[in-house]
């Protein structure tokens, strides 16, 4: 009975009814237009200098993608609106058996950006020469479409020497310092290289969206303030944090973090932390003798291991595994799943609120255009169930007019996205 009120309150605590992301879109939109009217916001609006590319972008390019996990260097052949990937490497910035670490504030701009270069020598034969497309997935201020500078770093990274800077500069050093010719001539963030590919693949593409280890959105602005002209605007609404229904495991993990204060959403959505939530609530479980009462084994062994966003979904698949695993008993599996699905629906339905505050603002007030938000990351792709949780979400809260939606997965556009983002530079500013 007590394990029953407990799993009951924290479902209650975690659910986000309709009316509250009715009401979480209409504070987003404020927030974005406030951003952009240059009054203060959570949501940092920062322009991309970057519109939508025409289609018939052409040439072979280099780019390089960091992540919060992953740095991929790729070649790519872009031909009149189809691509071939000519070559890639890839490696984390972490190394499992900490070999080295290229997150940690121990790293500095230089050694990551030398890390980078050396990637990127991998691909590209001596006297080559060529043009790059940078991913950089971080809030960056950016003067041009060339030209960002980091404003602090998110997803947990702490190398030294590369906030107030630019990504681009920095690597541009490093290219040089191995005498590689390739130039760097555009950075992007993942979200606008998700929207760039999206482009491609769907006239009314409107909204990319990261629900990876980060999360963020960006959306294209009909007319900017900056130029009067089409641009996409990269919000960073991972530091969104209005009305949201914020619990006492929200601010432990916060306050734990490497930036107290900020990214609150992020910390709500995003993969880097999912892990994070289930934990402390299973401890909390545990702590009320509401999970493994009758096997204390099983918390020793489940302390083990760090849990992430795939143990997250291994608990929402397979809690067959979970009884085996950490040796515990069916009900004990069943509660696992039970607070796992709970974190995972609070995150989508979070994330579909400001997908419609996005819109909302898109459409003038009202949803009344057909709109593709095109969506990259593991959450979206791997967690069970996000991709109708978002669509169960839209139709809560739009009714009819959620018909107007569609959400579409769009892959590796953080890598192709780069490409596409150096021909359009490289087009419009030939040197
Ligand atoms: C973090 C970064 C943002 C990025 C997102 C997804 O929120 O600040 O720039 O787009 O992660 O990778």
């Amino acid at each position: 009975m007590r394990i029953d009120n407990k799993l009951q309150d924290l479902k209650n605590e975690f659910d986000v009814s309709s009316e509250k992301i009715v009401e979480i879109a209409k504070l987003f939109k404020k927030a974005m237009e406030d951003g952009l009217g240059g009054f203060e916001s959570p949501l940092k609006m920062l322009p991309s200098f970057i519109g939508s590319p025409s289609g018939n972008e052409c040439g072979v390019f280099y780019t390089v993608d960091m992540g919060g996990t992953n740095v991929r260097s790729t070649k790519f052949e872009l031909k009149n609106g189809s691509f071939e990937n000519l070559g890639e490497v890839k490696s984390k910035l972490k190394d499992a058996e900490g070999k080295y670490d290229y997150t940690s504030g121990d790293t500095t701009g230089e050694e990551l950006f030398d890390f980078f270069a050396e990637l990127i020598s991998k691909l590209i034969s001596p006297n080559e020469t060529g043009y790059l497309g940078h991913t950089f997935s971080f809030p960056s201020r950016q003067a041009g479409i060339n030209e960002a500078f980091l404003i602090e770093w998110t997803k947990e990274i702490k190398v030294s020497g590369v906030v107030g800077n630019n990504p681009n500069y920095l690597l541009s050093e490093a290219l040089k310092r191995r005498n590689i010719m390739v130039t760097p001539r555009a950075i992007i963030n993942d979200t606008v290289g998700t929207l760039l590919v999206a482009a491609y693949m769907y006239k009314d593409a409107h909204v990319g969206t990261i629900m990876g280890t980060g999360h963020n959105t960006c959306y294209l602005e009909a007319k900017h303030p900056i130029n009067g002209c089409e641009m996409i605007v990269n919000m960073e609404t991972g530091n969104f944090n209005i009305g949201l229904p914020i619990t006492k495991y929200d601010l432990t993990i916060d306050a734990n973090s490497a930036t107290p204060g900020a990214q609150i959403l992020e910390k709500m959505i995003s993969g880097y932390y999912i892990g994070d939530i289930v934990t402390l609530i299973i401890k909390d479980f545990y702590e009320n003798a509401a999970l493994f009462s009758d096997c204390s084994s099983s918390m020793e062994l489940l302390s083990k291991n760090k849990i992430d966003s795939l143990t997250v979904e291994n608990f929402i698949l397979y809690p067959d595994r979970t009884i085996q695993s950490i040796n515990c008993k069916k009900e004990d599996a069943l509660i696992l799943k039970e607070i796992s699905e709970a974190v995972v629906r609070r995150a989508s339905r979070l994330a579909a609120a400001t997908y419609i505050g996005t819109l909302l603002h898109i459409d003038a007030g009202e949803i009344r255009n057909n709109h593709v938000i095109a969506v990259d990351g593991t959450i979206y792709e791997k967690m069970p169930r996000v991709p109708e949780l978002l669509d169960e979400a839209f139709l809560e809260a739009l009714k009819e007019k959620s018909k107007l939606i569609s959400v579409k997965l769009v892959k590796d556009g953080s890598g192709l996205g780069a490409a596409i983002a150096a021909a359009v530079a490289v087009k419009l500013y030939p040197k």
